[in-house]
């Protein structure tokens, strides 16, 4: 089913822990679904590039690799799903990452009367995230992701997508701050994988695999929860 049959716009999360793939499936299954990929890491780099009061206080906290604070996060959540475009349905992408979040989100939605169609749970092994990580980067112009080893463009240093040879890599992205990274993740994040089995939204899939074959179990699992 693609976002024009769906009754309800849908509201589909992706959790996970850094490097588990949450923006490379995201991306895909707009594509594939027409839905809107929100990313709250998105969005803060945007505010931090535009030197906004969001994102002067965010800079620090994300180059230590902590969680921004769920004040800012949620109000920039809230400006974004309130634009247009999210009436085709969202995939949020790093977001929620708190339970404070989660149950933000939960009263946000029901203002609209829209509920999570699914919480879906990229399952990987922390050891692995730190090389999915060091070697990726991303086109500057129109966000696709890559990886230096699994997924490199045809032509190195060009665009599969765009063509676009600006290639970038995230000020993140290093050893130091991916390890406190996969704290916060444990730390604040994990606690929402029982938060949403309790409200019986809960998917979770071995995210381990090659990108096709993840891309193939989420799409099943997306058209079963928005039918
Ligand atoms: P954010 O931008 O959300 O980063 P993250 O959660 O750390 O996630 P990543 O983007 O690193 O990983 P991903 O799961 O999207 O993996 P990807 O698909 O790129 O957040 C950044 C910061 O912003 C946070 O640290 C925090 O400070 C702040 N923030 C954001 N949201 C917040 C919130 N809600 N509350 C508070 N603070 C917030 O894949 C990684 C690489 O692996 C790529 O190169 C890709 O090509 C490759 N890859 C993907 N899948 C596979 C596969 N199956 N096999 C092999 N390689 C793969």
């Amino acid at each position: 089913m693609d976002a024009a049959t769906m009754t309800k716009p849908a509201v589909l999360i992706l959790l996970g822990p850094p490097g588990a793939g949450k923006g490379t499936q995201a991306r895909m299954l707009e594509e594939k679904f027409g839905l809107v990929q929100l990313s709250t890491g998105d969005l803060l780099r945007a505010a931090v590039a535009a030197s906004t009061e969001a994102g002067k206080a965010a800079k620090a906290v994300m180059e230590a690799g902590k969680l921004v604070s769920d004040e800012i996060v949620v109000n920039i959540l809230r400006d974004r799903l309130a634009q247009p475009d999210c009436a085709r349905g969202v995939i949020l992408d790093g977001f929620p990452r708190t339970t404070v979040q989660a149950g933000a989100l939960d009263a946000l939605l029901a203002e609209s009367g829209q509920g999570i169609n699914a919480a879906i749970n990229l399952e990987v092994d922390d050891a692995a995230m730190v090389t999915r990580i060091s070697g990726r980067f991303t086109c500057g112009d129109c966000g696709e992701g890559y990886h230096d080893t699994f997924k490199a463009p045809v032509v190195a240093g060009t665009c599969d997508k765009c063509g676009s040879t600006n290639m970038k890599r995230r000020a993140d992205d290093n050893a130091e701050t991916v390890a406190s990274r996969l704290v916060a993740y444990h730390e604040q994040t994990a606690p929402l994988i029982a938060y949403y089995k309790a409200r019986d939204v809960l998917k979770s899939i071995d995210a381990m695999g090659d990108i096709d074959t993840i891309a193939a179990d989420l799409a099943a699992i997306v058209k079963q929860a928005t039918a």
